[in-house]
């Protein structure tokens, strides 16, 4: 039997997926409100897949608790998946998984040896210098009394059930044997190699994936900032032409779409994660110049976006802002581009700005009450402007060309020819 505290995208994808499996799983959230949802078979984001399995599984092998006790009580093993955000000064905030840790070993009873892994993305070396010696405070002797593991996972929003039931690979970072053997035995039957390492390695390998993405966005986008200053260079093609090198093939096809320009990266992991590590490595005496440049970048290529717009359009013309989650088939706007880059033409005295997206509006709107309008379709927004500035690459922006390049294009997700 295994729990699953924080039932976000990662946590209600991990715990569905170990029910898929066969397990038992115990699920445990402190949002009330989330757990409502769940509880009644809706899940609170977008992502395929899930509520199908969430009505597959809900009450048989996945059971959703209030009483944390009765999870523990009844697990081997316990996952947790809560929330790390950046703190102000990029570092990771810790804060949610020491609560959770505080909750989770209040409900332990030694000798009932029981195995904590976190699943949670934190920068290396957190949980053998910072979680270790938090459990170990609160009077359990880890390795003996409790087993500490890591198990970083790397599943994308709007793939996370295929990623987590597909996995790439499994790495588990451990201290000691028993409870790495543990987390193995659990992922069996994913058959998919699974590397057993040390804790900060485990830790590392997240960030080594994550930083990697960004900056080969940050990469892209510096070189079509490159092509545009210069002029008379098809940003598109040009970035066609260099995926077709031979050395790309036998790459997954997907991370050629990281070496593509757009207006910056967003979401939940590659702005957060990106920070956390610089810091990391900061407070470890290395100054990372090349993640650092990776930042500015993207913060660059909000600033462009705002510039380009205030250099060609008056502030009293209408602009139309097509997409705002930070990537297509998601309503996640953890950190998108679309905030800032509203931000930024706000600031500029850009007052009538109407936003379309075809599944994010709402979420937009409660995280970051802006001053602007919102339209329900597209339709609707092209009436009402001359200039439309694509900021998130959804297929439906792509079948309505005929209609939007009527009107003046800021394709800053290079999708058109
Ligand atoms: N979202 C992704 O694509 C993704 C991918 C890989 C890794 N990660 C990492 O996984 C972790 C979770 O990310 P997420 O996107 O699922 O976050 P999320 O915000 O969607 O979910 C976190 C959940 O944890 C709950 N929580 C917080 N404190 C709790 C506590 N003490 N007890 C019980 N529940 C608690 C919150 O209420 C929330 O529902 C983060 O560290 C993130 O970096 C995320």
């Amino acid at each position: 039997m295994i729990t699953v505290i924080g039932l976000g995208f990662v946590g209600l994808t991990t715990a569905l997926g170990f029910s898929d499996k066969g397990y038992s799983v115990y699920g445990y959230d402190i949002d009330q409100k989330k757990k409502e949802m769940l509880t009644k078979g809706n899940i609170p984001f977008y992502e395929p897949y899930l509520n199908e399995k969430l009505n597959q599984h809900l009450n048989i092998g996945f059971k959703i608790v209030d009483d944390l006790q009765e999870a523990v009580d009844n697990s081997e093993v316990i996952f947790l998946c809560v929330g790390t955000p950046s703190k102000i000064d990029g570092s990771a905030h810790l804060g949610y998984i020491f609560d959770a840790i505080k909750s989770i070993t209040a409900c332990i009873k030694k000798p009932n040896f029981k195995v904590l892994v976190i699943k949670s993305t934190i920068p290396p070396s957190t949980t053998s210098e910072r979680i270790k010696p938090y459990i170990e405070n609160l009077g359990f002797k880890v390795g003996v009394d409790i087993g500490l593991t890591n198990n970083p996972e790397f599943l994308r929003e709007g793939y996370a059930w295929e990623d987590f039931m597909n996995p790439d690979r499994i790495v588990i970072g451990q201290e000691e044997d028993k409870s790495g053997q543990y987390v193995e035995s659990i992922y069996q039957s994913f058959n998919v190699p699974i590397y057993r390492v040390s804790l900060n390695t485990a830790e590392f390998i997240k960030y080594l994936s994550n930083t990697l993405l960004a900056t080969l966005i940050s990469f892209a986008n510096e070189q079509s900032l490159i092509a545009k200053y210069i002029g008379d260079i098809d940003i598109k093609k040009s970035f066609q032409v260099l995926h077709l090198d031979k050395r790309w093939f036998g790459a997954p096809s997907n991370m050629t779409s990281y070496v593509y320009p757009g207006c910056g990266f967003g979401g939940y992991c590659l702005p957060k994660d990106t920070m956390a590590l610089v810091n990391q490595a900061l407070k470890n005496s290395y100054s990372p110049e090349l993640l650092k440049g990776t930042l500015n970048v993207n913060e660059t290529m909000k600033e462009f976006v705002v510039n380009d717009v205030a250099g060609k359009v008056t502030e009293k013309e209408h602009i139309g802002i097509l997409g705002l989650a930070f990537k297509p088939n998601s309503n996640d706007i953890r950190d998108t581009p679309a905030k800032s880059i509203i931000d930024g033409l706000l600031r500029k005295g850009y007052k009538n700005i109407i936003a379309y997206d075809p599944m994010a509006i709402e979420e937009f709107k409660e995280a970051y009450s802006l001053p602007i309008e919102y339209s329900s379709d597209l339709k609707s927004l092209l009436a009402k402007v001359n200039h439309v500035v694509i900021l998130t690459a959804w297929d439906e922006f792509l079948l309505n060309q005929e209609s939007i390049k009527k009107k003046n294009v800021f394709d800053y997700r290079y999708i058109y020819d």
